[in-house]
């Protein structure tokens, strides 16, 4: 069976969650944050080695202002909430994403979940948090041309190979398979340099109700399309 090394969720759908619940929407984004752990340990029990969870994009400032302090917010309560028992289960926390442009509150929370869990070696959790797939690769095109002026590299070393280690993601292989929860079939800004090759998965469940069972027939569905079609 082929192997999935790393997924990455569009967790959408968390507001018409709640809406659809009488509940408000930023109730939807705490029962999305809930929903993370039967995606953790789906992906511990399948043997997943990367999970890249999309909490925060760049356009999302735009949202009202409650709901943007409630998304700034909420890593730092969950974080506190679930730290212990990540160092318990070995799994290592990442951040991609502009964390400079964070309030000081939330950057601290998720600095701390990445430095704690540095040393663990079990599932990588790294969350995409306020990240813009157009701001990766604008970034790394300025370090680009900072190394090229500063004479620390020469134009023509710049392959992909080289422009990758210049992304966000850089300690990361591209993911091999990207999901969409909620039912929209759009990327939003998303992995964009880094999902050039990956599979698709659209699913209309909103992500609060994303579970174990529904990730694990996304994989078997994945592993199928590519037993059926393995010429690249
Ligand atoms: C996705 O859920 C989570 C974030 C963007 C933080 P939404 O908040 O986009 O939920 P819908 O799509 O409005 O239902
Ligand atoms: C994508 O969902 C961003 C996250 C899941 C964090 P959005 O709901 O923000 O995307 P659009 O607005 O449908 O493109
Ligand atoms: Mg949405």
């Amino acid at each position: 069976m082929l192997n999935l090394k790393h997924i990455a969720i569009i967790m959408d759908g968390n507001g018409r969650w709640g809406k659809e619940r009488g509940l408000t929407r930023s109730q939807g984004h705490y029962a999305g944050a809930q929903a993370m752990e039967k995606i953790i340990d789906a992906s511990i029990e399948m043997d997943i080695k990367i999970l890249t969870l999309y909490a925060f994009s760049s356009e999302n400032w735009s949202r009202p202002k409650d709901e943007v302090n409630y998304l700034m917010n909420l890593p730092v309560k969950y974080l506190k909430q679930k730290l212990p028992e990540f160092m318990r289960r070995n799994i290592k926390i990442l951040v991609t994403g502009n964390t400079e442009a964070l309030p000081e509150s939330t950057s601290k929370a998720l600095q701390k979940s990445v430095m704690e869990t540095e040393n663990n070696n079990g599932l990588i959790v790294n969350f995409a948090f306020n990240y813009g797939g157009r701001d990766d690769i604008l970034q790394a095109v300025q370090k680009v041309i900072y190394d090229v002026q500063k004479n620390n590299m020469e134009l023509d070393q710049v392959d992909e190979a080289l422009f990758q280690q210049y992304l966000y993601t850089k300690e990361l292989p591209d993911p091999d398979l990207v999901i969409r929860t909620g039912g929209e079939k759009r990327i939003s800004n998303f992995l964009l340099w880094q999902c050039s090759l990956s599979e698709l998965y659209f699913s209309d469940v909103y992500f609060p109700d994303f579970n174990e069972e529904l990730l694990k027939r996304a994989v078997r569905e994945v592993q199928e399309r590519k037993s059926v079609h393995h010429i690249s």
